[in-house]
């Protein structure tokens, strides 16, 4: 399973991508807002630390001016994807890129039909919005479960599934069980996949103890 992290704050993306398990970064215009940073700026950034997939959003509605803004987000580097909402104007801007030889992330998914159209409109990745659905009392990993089962039913698909609303590490292992392809995290929850008490318990008894043997590892 390949992470993203679902921030525009650079420093964030920086401190986390130096683990070595950020597989790409999704932003969205909501996220930019709350940088407070200028939007082209702030994608060049994150492209020159981060080698992988770069998700940068439209913030046109129609069709025209969605296609030219996803073509000026493409050339700002090779690792970004367009991103375009889950609405007729946003399938056929994602059917004209994808057709154009770029990759696409269709999001505001929340139903198994709209993933099915993405898929044939030829998106690199549908993002279905998990936590969004269960803010509202329906179950956001059910409908994970579903698009995963449909479009493992045709090996032409070749659209990625990149659950996105993550609220908690259960989401994470509750995906990775249905086979998703991504998930996106906020960059509190990649934190809270490496914590865990007992870990935290354990590791400070192994110092106390060795501490206790007056040994080092290393030559002083
Ligand atoms: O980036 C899309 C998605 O992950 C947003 O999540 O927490 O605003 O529902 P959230």
């Amino acid at each position: 399973m390949k992470f993203f992290v679902d921030t525009a704050d650079v420093n964030e993306i920086r401190d986390l991508a130096s683990t070595g398990l950020v597989d790409g970064v999704t932003t969205n215009p909501s996220l930019i807002a709350k940088s407070g940073r200028n939007f082209i700026e702030v994608i060049q950034e994150i492209c020159e630390l981060v080698d992988g997939p770069v998700s940068a959003e439209v913030a046109a509605t129609d069709y025209e001016i969605m296609l030219e803004e996803g073509k000026k987000l493409a050339g700002l580097a090779p690792n970004v994807t367009i991103k375009v909402p889950l609405t007729p104007d946003g399938l056929k801007t994602c059917k004209a890129l994808s057709d154009d030889g770029r990759k696409v992330n269709v999001t505001l998914c929340f139903s198994a039909g709209q993933a099915i159209l993405a898929a044939k409109a030829g998106a690199a990745y549908i993002s279905p919005f998990v936590g969004r659905l269960d803010d509202i009392s329906s179950d956001g990993m059910s409908l994970i479960d579903d698009i995963c089962a449909i479009y493992a039913n045709y090996p032409e698909i070749n659209t990625e599934v990149l659950v996105a609303s993550i609220r908690s590490p259960n989401h994470v292992v509750e995906a990775a069980k249905m086979g998703a392809d991504v998930c996106t995290l906020p960059p509190t929850v990649l934190r809270q996949l490496f914590t865990h008490p007992l870990t935290s318990a354990g590791l400070a008894a192994f110092l106390s103890d060795w501490a206790e043997t007056g040994q080092q590892i290393l030559d002083p």
